[in-house]
């Protein structure tokens, strides 16, 4: 079994960027910027949205944080949106889910620009993503797509089963493991899905995207699968200043022994999400998905 080690990876693709950034700076252009839109005082948003800037200057990157108040009217936000959608010093932002009940998440999405839309989320980017052109890709599935490849873990015609079908991590993920550069046989598990542990066993590869914890036991994978973590419930915790640590929707040590391949939580798909909201602000910056 081979640990899949998303921290380092992702501390790789870091130095990558960073290179690209100190060219493109030597070069007389300005740094890639990017934005977040932050409503409210949320922890989890809050912790979020503080190591996406972290990350921006890590690889000398630009950002800049744009804050309201829990109670701010749509409009506003509305109004903020398309401010930066034209602001032209700004390549790319993102505004931190999820927001307060009275603002409508979807018309908020909508109204960013698909060129600055470097979380992947409006439809115009989900839509080139299904039928292959270039596009945002939410961060998620985007930055598993890269361990794939860099652990040069053979997807053409294996079975690949997703749990799970959010708009931001199952849905684009299935989209992405069926396209010509993945060839994987995909099936969407959920809810509904009858027979979810046959299937699972069935999986060479298993992406699971529920975030319920330790949900995958030792009896639901195939010895050999390949088996993706994308869990990160935060539980309470004595052994950990914050109070809480992250556990995945596996149960790493029942399904370590058996796996070819396994991400660990945390260190496996976590810090591959951050850096691929790098990777697409450094498209953004450079034009290589809308020019
Ligand atoms: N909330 C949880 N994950 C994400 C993400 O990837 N982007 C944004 N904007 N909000 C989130």
């Amino acid at each position: 079994m081979q640990i899949i080690d998303g921290k380092a990876t992702a501390v790789e693709i870091k130095a990558e960027i960073k290179s690209e950034v100190d060219a493109i700076i030597a070069g007389g252009e300005r740094a890639p910027h990017l934005a977040a839109i932050l409503v409210g005082h949320d922890g989890g948003s809050e912790t979020y949205v503080a190591y996406k800037i972290k990350d921006c200057e890590e690889v000398g990157f630009r950002s800049t944080l744009v804050r309201f108040e829990e109670d701010v009217d749509e409009q506003i936000l509305i109004d903020k949106i398309l401010e930066l959608n034209n602001d032209e010093l700004l390549d790319g932002f993102i505004v931190q889910l999820p927001l307060p009940e009275h603002i409508n998440e979807q018309k908020i999405i909508e109204a960013i620009d698909p060129k600055k839309d470097v979380d992947g989320f409006h439809p115009v980017n989900v839509g080139r993503t299904v039928i292959g052109l270039p596009s945002f890709v939410s961060a998620t599935p985007a930055g598993i797509i890269e361990l794939l490849k860099r652990y040069g873990i053979e997807t053409s015609g294996k079975n690949c089963v997703v749990l799970g079908r959010s708009n931001i991590v199952g849905r684009p993920m299935s989209i992405l493991m069926s396209q010509k550069s993945m060839n994987a046989t995909v099936t969407v598990a959920h809810s509904r899905t009858k027979d979810l542990e046959k299937l699972c066993a069935s999986a060479d590869i298993l992406i699971a995207a529920l975030g319920v914890p330790g949900f995958i036991k030792g009896n639901m994978v195939k010895e050999g699968a390949v088996v993706i973590d994308v869990g990160t419930t935060r539980v309470p915790s004595t052994e950990t200043k914050s109070g809480f640590r992250l556990k995945g929707d596996v149960v790493y040590d029942e399904l370590a022994p058996l796996c070819s391949y396994i991400t660990p939580v945390p260190g496996g798909v976590g810090p591959m999400t951050r850096v691929s909201l790098l990777s697409n602000t450094l498209l953004a910056a450079k034009g290589n998905i809308y020019n």
